[in-house]
C-alpha cells in the first residue's frame, strides 16, 4: 500500500431536503483520504450515511458541499463531458443487491459490455465478445454464461457478474457498497477473496462499505467509523480493533461476539451514550496515535492522548 492519495474527501456534505423545513444531513462534513492500492473500509450502523457517502463520491448525487479530489482533480467541480466520461470510467460501483442491480431483460454479455460500449473500448463485435469472455473467466465464471440472463444465476454468481461489469472499463477505484451482505454466509468469503485477488492483480483501490465488522477487518487496510453522517474515528485496521478510542467505536466492537465462551461471558459491553461528550466546543478530527484520528474536543483529545497515545 502506498501513501500516495488516490481520493481526497474534503468536508463532504449531502443534505437531503425532505420537506419544506426539514433536512436529513445524511453526510455532514467528511474528511478522509484513500491511498492508492488500499482498501478503506467504511462501517457504521444502518442509516448513518455510508451508501450516501459512496454515491456522492461517485457523483450519483451532487454534493451539497465539499470536494472529492481524484488523482489531484476535483470530481465535483465544473467539468466538460470528456472529463466526466473519464471519471465515470475510473470509478465504478458494486452494489449490495445483485438481484436488483442487473437488468433482468439483458443478456450477461450485454450487461458486462455496457460500459465498454459507452466508452468505445472494443473495436468490433469479435473483440467485444472476447473481452466479455475474458472478464467472465477473471471473476470465476465461464464464457458459456455470456448468453444467459441474470435470473439463471445464484446470488454469488450475480455478484460476480456485477464485478465483471465494473471491471470491464478498467477502473482504478471501486466502491463496493455492502457487496456481500445479501449473500449466503458460505458464499461471502468467496466473493471477498475474489475482490482481494483482483485488487492484487490489477492494483485496484477500494472503498468497502460494510456492516459486518469481522469481514471489514479482514479486507480493509484502514477503517473509518461513521455515526450520524460524521466520521468519528479513522485508523489502520489492526490499531482500530486493538485500540478503539472513540466510545462509539468501542461500543460497536464490544458487540462482536467472541469465539471464547469464558471470555465472552466476562467481557464488558459498552453502550454508547452521545450525551456523555464534552460540549464546551465543536469537536474536530484529531490525531491521537500516529495515523489514528478521532473526532473530539481539545479536552477529550488530552484525555484520549493520556489513555491511548503510548499504549502498544
Ligand atoms: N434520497 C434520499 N432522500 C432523503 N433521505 C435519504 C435519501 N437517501 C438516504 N436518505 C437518508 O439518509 C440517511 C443515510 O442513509 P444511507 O442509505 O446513506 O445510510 P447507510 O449507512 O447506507 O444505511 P444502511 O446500512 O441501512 O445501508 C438515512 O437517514 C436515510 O433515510
Ligand atoms: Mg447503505
Amino acid at each position: 500500500m502506498s501513501q500516495e492519495k488516490l481520493v481526497e474527501i474534503k468536508n463532504l456534505k449531502q443534505h437531503f431536503k425532505t420537506g419544506r423545513h426539514s433536512v436529513v444531513k445524511a453526510v455532514d462534513g467528511l474528511n478522509f483520504d484513500i491511498f492508492k492500492g488500499e482498501t478503506f473500509g467504511l462501517v457504521g450502523e444502518s442509516g448513518c450515511g455510508k451508501s450516501t457517502t459512496g454515491r456522492t463520491i461517485i457523483r450519483l448525487y451532487d454534493a451539497t458541499d465539499g470536494e472529492v479530489i481524484f488523482n489531484g482533480e476535483n470530481v465535483h467541480g465544473k467539468k466538460n463531458r470528456e472529463d466526466l466520461k473519464k471519471f465515470n470510467r475510473e470509478m465504478q460501483m458494486i452494489f449490495q443487491d445483485p438481484y436488483a442491480s442487473l437488468n433482468p431483460r439483458m443478456k450477461v454479455e450485454d450487461i458486462i459490455a455496457e460500459g465498454m460500449d459507452i466508452h468505445g473500448l472494443a473495436k468490433d463485435d469479435k473483440e467485444r465478445k472476447a473481452k466479455v469472455h475474458e472478464l467472465l473467466e477473471t471473476v470465476g465464471l465461464n464464457k458459456e454464461h455470456a448468453n444467459r440472463y441474470p435470473h439463471e444465476f445464484s446470488g454469488g454468481q450475480r455478484q460476480r457478474i456485477g464485478i465483471a461489469r465494473a471491471l470491464a472499463v478498467d477502473p482504478s477505484f471501486i466502491i463496493a457498497d455492502e457487496p456481500i451482505s445479501a449473500l449466503d454466509v458460505s458464499i461471502q468469503a468467496q466473493v471477498v477473496n475474489l475482490l482481494k485477488k483482483l485488487q492484487h492483480e490489477k492494483g485496484l483501490t477500494y472503498l468497502f462499505i460494510a456492516h459486518d465488522l469481522s469481514m471489514v477487518k479482514y479486507i480493509s487496510d484502514r477503517i473509518g467509523v461513521m455515526y450520524f453522517g460524521k466520521l468519528v474515528e479513522v485508523a489502520d485496521s489492526d490499531d482500530l480493533y486493538n485500540h478503539p478510542i472513540h466510545p462509539y467505536t468501542q461500543s460497536l466492537l464490544s458487540a462482536i461476539p467472541l469465539p471464547d465462551p469464558d471470555y465472552e461471558r466476562s467481557r464488558e459491553r459498552f453502550t454508547y451514550n452521545p450525551n456523555n461528550h464534552d460540549t464546551s466546543e465543536e469537536p474536530e478530527f484529531r490525531e491521537v496515535r500516529p495515523g489514528h484520528w478521532v473526532l473530539c474536543t481539545t479536552k477529550e483529545f488530552d484525555f484520549y492522548k493520556k489513555e491511548h497515545a503510548t499504549t502498544k
